[in-house]
């Protein structure tokens, strides 16, 4: 089955992958928000009914580990950044239909309504599998709360993929020498009823269904090694509190289990478009057409680390549940700095927040992420790259043929002249917007921007080699009105990249209305007749000076960010899942310094909380000679009841403090952020010195 062209009858929805609600968006994410927003516009000038939608997907562990991190809920801490990145989307001109988020209402019965056609299709089995387990935290560990060696290529990996090796997705159990990283503990097997969803029935389809999806390659060639090779069924359930829970558990046998956080973010495309349809009523757009009836017409655009997502897993869950494919999957490549991935843990990013404060217009930073390379290819961010194509593209071209071709023509002829379009213009004009609606067809937003820049580029050295400043206005009347119908095309072909700008474009035209209500048959449509002169050059050019200060900042941020590794960032994970330690110390102490400390083998005797604080215990610990009342920040990290008859170290001879008005005398060592107590493994007794 092949697709027919845009524009088709039937409305079409197009998506963007959801970010999780988990900490700044940098420009990397908003490479598949603004080539999303790009498409949907494009679809849009082409006539095409279209919805454009995504949400913030709120679950998963990262999430729960963070905000246990800070103190807070899950869902407090995932609502904050749902309503940043709610925020942040349209100061970058990405404006969503709907913007919904996995944790509300609609997401969730819907996601529930999914599993309960799974189940009453048949479609879910259980079993018992090994999961790993924290004997220590007395807790599972499911995803990232496990790392360790991937089964297929023997790298380190997360439970849930194997981010430095083949990129697998892994499933609960298949990791090898599991290790907590709640505790850095070895983490055991043991066995747990899990819920299946049975993907292995769907290879056939999945086999048809990847020859018809339209989209990018990568997004059809990458899943056919999955695809042709044994589908693993996809455990859906994890052990977790933070999630959607399992329908109707207790029947199902499912208590305690909430769906992994991959069947809910898919089904937030559904309950997005559900939410506009209902906000818009459904004659408008009717989302049950999108995903139940006829021809699909659903593009996903994502980046092409989720392609097993939502070419293996996606339509199988929708399959299972009777709902349309996905028309097109559309995978851009990643956003690099200087080489390498983006890392939040060393601030190595270009942040969304950051580039808006320098103070840049949004549309800039959207042309380059939707040019820079082809939708495929990865891009290495760097502002002599970015300023190149401002200067170079946007200003030199663009904004220099639209504010030459308008001053002239306002000076001279009060707007546009008097004069028939060429067949040469008329020609070029007619082929770029061929070229575009194509290059819509082909998912390549890249190629849909070029032709307006070529389109300028035309105009340019059409103006120049005319050169309808020596001529009289009888002859300069047909140049100028060509350049005229040539900023308005260029308009209406650039506004899905740079929307505001075209808007500019548009106004100092004198159009009517919005160009973003114009269709691609406004390029040959009449330009007013009157406009005054441009009130400037669409765009500024970035100095070289600038670029420099910029260069700096960023390498000075990277930093202090590395440096900071010593304190802060010390227990924090980087990017690659390991933990990054401190530094070692550069300074070196003599003996001397050291046998000034009194360190003592101690035992706890009794814990007590304190009223008031979270996190202290009074505790009793005799070190032999004594027993010492010592304030300890353990009361999180440890089972108060099991402390007594600890052996500990303890520092003697500390100055005596008092925290939170209980004086503590003496100090407990223990290791790195979960308080991990030292003790000794001989029976070393209580008051031995330690040397
Ligand atoms: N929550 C999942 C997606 C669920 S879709 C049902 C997720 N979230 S994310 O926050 O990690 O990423 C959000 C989007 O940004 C994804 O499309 C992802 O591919 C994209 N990118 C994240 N970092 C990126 C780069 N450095 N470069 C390009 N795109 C990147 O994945
Ligand atoms: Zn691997």
């Amino acid at each position: 089955m092949t697709h027919e062209e845009f524009p088709t009858e039937h409305p079409a929805l197009v998506t963007c992958g959801l970010p999780y609600a988990n900490g700044d968006l940098h420009v990397g994410h908003l490479r598949t928000y603004v080539s999303g927003d790009a498409f949907s516009r494009g679809l849009r000038r082409l006539g095409q009914d279209v919805a454009f939608v995504s949400g913030s997907d709120m679950h998963g562990t990262p999430i729960a580990v963070n905000a246990e991190k800070e103190g807070v809920s899950p869902e407090e801490f995932a609502l904050r950044h749902h309503e940043q990145y709610e925020e942040t989307f349209p100061r970058f001109n990405v404006d969503f239909d709907n913007y919904g988020h996995t944790h509300d209402e609609t997401n969730v019965e819907l996601t529930q309504a999914f599993v309960r056609a799974w189940e009453a299709n048949d479609h879910v089995y259980e079993k018992e599998i090994q999961v790993a387990y924290d004997p220590d935290a007395d807790q599972w560990l499911p995803d990232r709360y496990v790392e360790g060696e991937c089964p297929y290529c023997g790298e380190h990996a997360r439970g849930d993929e194997c981010d430095e090796g083949c990129q697998r997705h892994l499933e609960p159990g298949d990791i090898v020498d599991p290790v907590s990283t709640l505790t850095g503990n070895p983490a055991e097997y043991r066995e747990r009823e899990h819920k299946f969803l049975r993907l292995s029935e769907f290879q056939e389809y999945l086999e048809g269904f990847i020859n018809r999806l339209e989209g990018t390659s990568n997004a059809q060639n990458q899943p056919r090694e999955w695809i042709e090779g044994e589908l693993q069924d996809l455990c859906i359930t994890r052990d977790m509190d933070w999630g959607i829970d399992y329908p109707d558990e207790e029947a199902n046998g499912a208590d305690d289990l909430v769906l992994y956080v991959w069947v809910d973010a898919p089904v937030e495309y559904v309950a997005s478009s559900k939410q506009y349809s209902e906000r818009v009523g459904d004659e408008t757009y009717d989302w049950e057409e999108v995903w139940a009836e006829g021809d699909s017409e659903i593009v996903h655009v994502i980046g092409r680390d989720i392609i097993q997502h939502h070419t293996v897993f996606w339509p199988s869950m929708l399959k299972a549940a009777d709902y349309n494919e996905p028309r097109a999957v559309c995978a851009t490549g990643f956003v690099n700095l200087n080489g390498e991935a983006f890392s939040t843990s060393r601030n190595r990013a270009i942040w969304a927040d950051e580039y808006l404060a320098e103070g840049f217009h949004p549309d800039l930073l959207r042309y380059y992420l939707a040019t820079a390379a082809g939708f495929e290819r990865d891009v290495n961010f760097s502002w002599e790259r970015f300023q190149e194509r401002v200067n170079t593209e946007l200003a030199d071209v663009v904004g220099n043929f639209v504010n030459r071709a308008l001053l002239f023509a306002a000076r001279n002829f009060d707007g546009t002249p008097d004069a028939e379009l060429t067949d040469e213009t008329e020609t070029r004009i007619a082929a770029a917007m061929d070229d575009y609606e194509d290059a819509l067809n082909d998912y390549d937003v890249r190629s849909a921007g070029e032709t307006a820049v070529a389109l300028a580029r035309y105009g340019n050295e059409y103006i120049q080699n005319a050169a309808p400043w020596k001529l009289d206005d009888d002859e300069a009347a047909p140049v100028i009105r060509d350049c005229v119908q040539l900023v308005k095309a260029v308009a209406v072909l650039l506004q899905p990249i740079t929307p505001e700008k075209a808007e500019d474009a548009w106004d100092q035209l004198g159009a009517e209305g919005r160009v973003a209500d114009a269709t691609v048959a406004d390029c040959l449509q009449a330009p007013p007749e009157t406009f005054p002169e441009p009130d400037g050059p669409l765009f500024e050019k970035i100095d070289d000076e600038r670029v420099a200060e910029l260069n700096e900042k960023l390498e000075t941020r990277v930093a202090e960010a590395t440096a900071g590794e010593d304190d802060e960032a010390a227990n924090d994970e980087t990017d690659d899942g390991t933990a990054a330690f401190e530094a070692l110390a550069d300074d070196r102490i003599d003996f001397g310094t050291f046998q000034d400390l009194d360190l003592r083998v101690g035992r706890i005797e009794g814990a007590d909380e304190i009223e008031g604080a979270d996190d202290l215990l009074r505790l009793s610990v005799d070190i032999g000679i004594e027993t010492r009342q010592i304030v300890a920040g353990l009361k999180q990290l440890h089972d108060v009841a099991d402390l007594p008859g600890t052996k500990v170290v303890v520092v003697a001879n500390l100055e005596q403090a008092e925290l939170f008005g209980v004086e503590s005398d003496g100090m407990v060592l223990a290791a790195g952020e979960e308080a991990d107590l030292l003790t000794t493994h001989g029976d070393a007794a209580p008051g031995t010195k330690i040397k």
